[in-house]
C-alpha cells in the first residue's frame, strides 16, 4: 500500500467534512467570524510560536530581552516544550511509535540560511540542540537515527528515557486496537514551530516534534525537513508548520508561505493560500490538521488552519497573547 492509500485508509472520515464541498467550505470559513487576523507589529523583538504554549515565548522573549540571537531564542523556546512532559507531542514524554519507541525530529534555521536537522532519534531529550550542532559542529544538514544519536553523545548529550509512564500507559490502551488515526488539534498541540526577530532585526526559526502518536516505526514527518516544517529567510520572513506531516512536506509548506511573502502577500495571506494549495490537493479528504504561522521582516504576523481549535502565540513589546487562528473550515 502506497503512502496515499495508507492515509486514507487508516484516517477516520468525519461526517460532515469530508462531504463539505471545496467552495462551500471556504465560504463557510469566511462567513462564520473566521477573518484574517494579522496582527501588526512594528515593534522588535518578537517571538511566535505554533499553539498557546506560554513558558516556551516567555522563554525565548527573555533571551532577547536580555539582548539574545534570534537563534538562541529559538532553541532555549522550544527547549521548554521538549522538556515538559506532560507536552506528549514533543521531546521527552512524546508519543510513541506503533512499536513503543519514542522517536524525535527537528530543526533549526538561522539568519545566514545555515540548518541543521535531526530525524529518528531516540534517547535524547533535546533534539533542537543537536539540530544546532548538526549546523554548527558539521558540515552536513541532516543527521538520522542511530548516527544522529551517536552525534550527540559525542557533544556531550545523555542518554535519557524519553517513554514516561503516562505515555506508555496510553500506547498499551492503544495497543489493544492499534487503529491507525491521527487525531485532529490532539490536545491543542502537536508540532512545537517558534519563530523570532531579533534587537537586530534578525530572524531564525526553530521546529520540533515527536511526530504522529503511533506511526509506523521509521516515519518522519514535516518537522526536521527543511521547507516542509520551517523555513527562514531574513531577507523576507519564516515560517513554520504543524498537523499531518505528509501533507506539508507535498506542498513544501513553509517555503511555500515565505516564497508568498516573498512576492508580496502578507503573513495571515500566505498561510491561507498554502492552507488552500493543500485542501486543493485533498478535496475528498479534509479529516486532518494543518496549521501554517508565519512572520515578516517588517515583525508582522499571521496564522491558518484547516480546522478550527488551532493557536498561535506571539510575544513583542506589545504584549503576550495567544491568537486564535483563522480557519478554512468554521466550527
Ligand atoms: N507535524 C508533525 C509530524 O507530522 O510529524
Amino acid at each position: 500500500m502506497n503512502r496515499r492509500k495508507f492515509l486514507e485508509k487508516s484516517t477516520l472520515s468525519t461526517a460532515g467534512i469530508l462531504s463539505t464541498p471545496l467552495i462551500a467550505g471556504e465560504r463557510q470559513g469566511l462567513e462564520s467570524g473566521n477573518s484574517p487576523n494579522p496582527s501588526s507589529i512594528d515593534l522588535k523583538p518578537i517571538v511566535i510560536a505554533t499553539w498557546d504554549v506560554p513558558n516556551a515565548t516567555e522563554k525565548a522573549w527573555s533571551v532577547l530581552q536580555n539582548g539574545g540571537s534570534a537563534l538562541d531564542a529559538v532553541e532555549q523556546g522550544v527547549r521548554i516544550e521538549e522538556a515538559d512532559e506532560n507536552n506528549q507531542s514533543v521531546g521527552k514524554g512524546g508519543r510513541p511509535d506503533r512499536d513503543g519507541n519514542v522517536t524525535l525530529d527537528a530543526c533549526i534555521m538561522d539568519k545566514d540560511s545555515n540548518c541543521g536537522s535531526v530525524v529518528y532519534l531516540q534517547n535524547i531529550a533535546h533534539p533542537i540542540s543537536v539540530a544546532r550542532k548538526v549546523m554548527e559542529e558539521t558540515p552536513h544538514v541532516i543527521l538520522a537515527g542511530k548516527g544522529a544519536e551517536q552525534f550527540a553523545y559525542s557533544q556531550g548529550f545523555e542518554k535519557e528515557e524519553l517513554l514516561t509512564e503516562k505515555s506508555k500507559q496510553e500506547w498499551l490502551q492503544w495497543k489493544k486496537t492499534a487503529q491507525y488515526r491521527p487525531v485532529i488539534n490532539i490536545e491543542n498541540h502537536d508540532t512545537i514551530g517558534m519563530l523570532a526577530i531579533d534587537g537586530n532585526g534578525d530572524i531564525a526559526g526553530a521546529c520540533t516534534t515527536s511526530g504522529m502518536a503511533y506511526k509506523i516505526a521509521g516515519r518522519v514527518g514535516d518537522s526536521p525537513i527543511i521547507g516542509a516544517g520551517l523555513f527562514v529567510d531574513n531577507e523576507v520572513g519564516g515560517a513554520t508548520a504543524t498537523g499531518v506531516g505528509e501533507e506539508v512536506i507535498r506542498t513544501v509548506g513553509s517555503f511555500l508561505v515565505v516564497e508568498l511573502m516573498r512576492q508580496g502577500k502578507s503573513p495571515q495571506e500566505a498561510c491561507r493560500t498554502a492552507v488552500q494549495r493543500i485542501i486543493e490537493k485533498n478535496k475528498d479528504k479534509l479529516d486532518f490538521q494543518i496549521g501554517f504561522i508565519a512572520i515578516n521582516r517588517n515583525g508582522e504576523t499571521g496564522g491558518f488552519c484547516i480546522h478550527p481549535g488551532f493557536s498561535y502565540r506571539v510575544y513583542s513589546g506589545k504584549g503576550h497573547k495567544n491568537n486564535p487562528s483563522s480557519s478554512y473550515l468554521a466550527k
